[in-house]
């Protein structure tokens, strides 16, 4: 399977159905915007230089919840993390995470959140 082909597979599993090739870039660059506004405060990666971000809730509640697993503290490397998973736990939180209204995050921003995963799950190497 050929990377698009995998990109692809992913974005119409996340249930995108309208979705085509040319739309990938689009929706994830779309999410990564999404992504920095309104996740990245608290599930970035730890910057050097800034001991803070070490420990942002997100990155560090994930960290220990799946340590000593495969799975990634960062979103960013998750290959799980499609549009309807993304959906159940966006809408109704998870724990310490507050769940987002659809006037915050709206479910076209979660199509674009996990088109964005699916690039940089990739981008990490994981398959
Ligand atoms: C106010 C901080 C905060 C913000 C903002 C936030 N999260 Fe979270 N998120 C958390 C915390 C803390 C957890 C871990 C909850 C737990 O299990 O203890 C979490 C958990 C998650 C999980 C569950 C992962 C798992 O395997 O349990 C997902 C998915 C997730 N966040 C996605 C997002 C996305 C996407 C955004 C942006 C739209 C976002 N979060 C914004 C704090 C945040």
């Amino acid at each position: 399977m050929t990377k698009n082909a995998v990109l692809m597979s992913l974005l119409l599993c996340g249930g995108s159905g309208a979705a085509i090739a040319a739309d990938v870039p689009a929706a994830a660059a779309a999410g990564k915007n999404v992504f920095e506004i309104r996740c990245a405060p608290c599930h970035a990666a730890g910057l050097g230089g800034d001991p803070g971000r070490d420990h942002l809730p997100g990155t560090d509640a994930l960290r220990i919840k799946y340590k000593g697993t495969t799975v990634p503290a960062l979103l960013e490397r998750r290959t799980d993390l499609t549009e309807p998973v993304l959906k159940v736990y966006l809408r109704h939180g998870s724990w310490s995470m507050p769940p987002f209204r659809k006037t915050e995050v709206s479910d076209a921003d979660i199509a674009n959140l996990a088109a964005y995963f699916a690039v940089t799950s990739l981008a990490a190497g994981r398959k």
